[in-house]
């Protein structure tokens, strides 16, 4: 695999210890990440989705970060929320309307 050219990393409220105990996890994160997996490849983007640990965000859950952009975005709940940010991407811009950092 060549390295892509985005990350996009997912909270999954997982703890040190492994155990999910976050917030972003019972707002459906982890349930996006399907979504997010297939809209990169219809799309055609050449970006790779992860899921990690607790950002320490929590409140503004589900968390999402774009790499190398280094952009943070919360609120991230729903497949709308996920096509917007998508765009903002393929567009260079960023969603501002989840916009954390
Ligand atoms: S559980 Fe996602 S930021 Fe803490």
């Amino acid at each position: 695999m060549e390295k892509p050219k985005y990350h996009i990393i997912v909270c999954a409220s997982f703890r040190v210890g492994g155990e999910p105990k976050g917030i972003c996890h019972k707002k459906g994160s982890t349930g996006l990440l399907p979504y997010i997996e297939n809209e990169i490849l219809d799309r055609g983007m050449d970006a790779l989705v992860t899921s990690s640990g607790c950002m320490k965000l929590c409140d503004s859950g589900p968390v999402v970060v774009i790499q190398p952009e280094n952009v943070w975005y919360g609120n991230v709940d729903s497949e709308d929320a996920v096509d917007a940010i998508l765009d903002a991407i393929e567009d260079g811009k960023t969603a501002s309307g989840y916009l954390l950092l």
